[in-house]
């Protein structure tokens, strides 16, 4: 039994009857916005010009034990095993009280078989996070969305995000909810940078390296 595996076909079915006539309509109107479903990597742009955001410009996120990194496209001899995210936009259910939670971030968490999980910020510590419903449910699961150009990816309509060095050259994603640059989570000794993510489309298979904007 796959219990708590989200699948894509059994999403439309949970908001479907979960939620009451108006939300039912915004949750339409959203879904009928194809574009929220398209699948997309999550890559970093980092303004600065240190040293350390250029290791981190073009990262990519990645996850693995319950939490989001930033790994190179194309995992390096030096990588950590993990899944490459690819995400998308899907209403969160509401919870039983019928506190309707916004847009949430799903993403693929593997590829075979094919699972699904929530992309959230874990409420205590900031650092971005997945897991099932049970597990997202208590923290900041959203709502997600994209800035005007649709390229920046926004946490309650801030591009708030950081990536902390946990280890030499290992970078995990956090979300600075209060604006305070991580202040009452941050470990002092740990390296901090302002970062943004953005959607880059994965392409259908035989599209990819294609180039030149051929869709
Ligand atoms: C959610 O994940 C946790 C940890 O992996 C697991 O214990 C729990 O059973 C899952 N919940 C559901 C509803 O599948």
């Amino acid at each position: 039994m796959v219990i708590g595996l989200l699948t894509i076909s059994a999403i439309p079915t949970v908001t479907g009857v979960s939620l009451g006539v108006s939300e039912q309509k915004k949750a339409n109107s959203r879904a009928s916005d194809a574009k929220r479903l398209e699948k997309f990597y999550l890559d970093v742009f980092c303004d600065a010009t240190s040293e350390k955001a250029k290791e981190l410009q073009g990262r990519r996120v990645v996850l693995r034990d319950n939490k989001v990194f930033l790994d190179s496209p194309t995992p390096t001899a030096r990588s950590i095993p993990s899944h490459t995210a690819q995400a998308f936009y899907v209403t969160y259910p509401p919870d039983d009280d019928k506190r309707e939670r916004g847009l949430g971030l799903v993403s693929t968490i593997a590829v075979d078989p094919p699972m699904l999980n929530w992309i959230y910020v874990d409420k205590d510590t900031l650092e971005v996070k997945y897991g099932n419903r049970t597990q997202s449910r208590e923290h900041l699961v959203g709502p997600w969305d994209w800035t005007e150009d649709e390229t920046g990816v926004t946490v309650a309509d801030l591009e708030g995000f950081m990536a902390v060095e946990e280890e030499e050259g290992v970078w995990a994603v956090y979300f600075d909810r209060f604006g305070d640059g991580l202040q009452k989570v941050r470990d002092e000794g740990k390296e901090v940078m302002e970062i943004s993510l953005e959607r880059n489309l994965v392409k259908p298979p035989g599209e990819e390296g294609r180039g030149g904007g051929g869709r």
